[in-house]
């Protein structure tokens, strides 16, 4: 069984974190759960800007406080996802960004990744003082929907976010003890 852990980003990964983003950047695929990462070509900016962010210190008024991390192949130490928890509710997150956002390098898809993943950082959501989480993800987007249901997101809705002109699934999961 491979082991994959969730690792908060740090310099001892500026090589893969550099490498995770050109990956998306290359492909024009979205790099969500990841904060600012795609505007930052240096990985030390971004390792700050989590660990600033995870401390609430010194972060813009219209945002809230998140936990960046990373998801770690043991074997071959290469990053294979990122997911932001946020630890709180700005109106637009409370409506249609939800508490959690995620993403797995292109090449690495399709393997179970992110549904594994979202269900481990279930236990850390918990330490948060979260009984549940909301997870929210665009009609179009069927596998983001999987990954949501396969963690027993039980569904809430579908709002229609008009600047985007996007319509966002709600989901809930449950993370209170002995839930999962
Ligand atoms: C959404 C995303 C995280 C899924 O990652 P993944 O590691 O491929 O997902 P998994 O392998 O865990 O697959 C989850 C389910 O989705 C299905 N799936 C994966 N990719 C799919 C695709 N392109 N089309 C249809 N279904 C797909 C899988 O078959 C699986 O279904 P199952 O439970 O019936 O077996 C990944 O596609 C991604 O990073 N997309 C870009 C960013 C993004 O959309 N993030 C989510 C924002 S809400």
């Amino acid at each position: 069984m491979e082991k994959l852990t969730l690792i908060r980003p740090n310099l001892s990964f500026s090589d893969e974190i550099r490498a995770y983003r050109q990956e998306f950047l290359d492909l024009g695929s979205p790099l969500n759960g990841c904060g600012p990462l795609a505007d930052m070509e240096d990985p030390a900016q971004w390792v700050v800007h989590t660990q600033r962010f995870e401390l609430g210190e010194d972060i813009p008024e219209d945002m809230v406080p998140s936990t960046q991390f990373i998801y770690v192949r043991e074997s071959d130490q290469k990053i294979l996802g990122t997911i932001q928890i946020r630890h709180t509710f700005t109106p637009f997150l409370e409506t249609y960004g939800g508490h959690i956002g995620y993403s797995i390098r292109p090449s690495e898809r399709q393997k179970g990744y992110a549904t594994k993943m979202l269900h481990d950082c279930l236990p850390y959501c918990r330490s948060l003082g979260l009984d549940r989480v909301l997870v929210c993800c665009m009609d179009t987007n069927t596998a983001s929907r999987k990954t949501i249901l396969a963690n027993g997101g039980i569904y809430d809705g579908t709002v229609y976010e008009p600047e985007g002109q996007v319509n966002f699934e709600r989901y809930w999961i449950t993370v209170n003890e002995g839930s999962r």
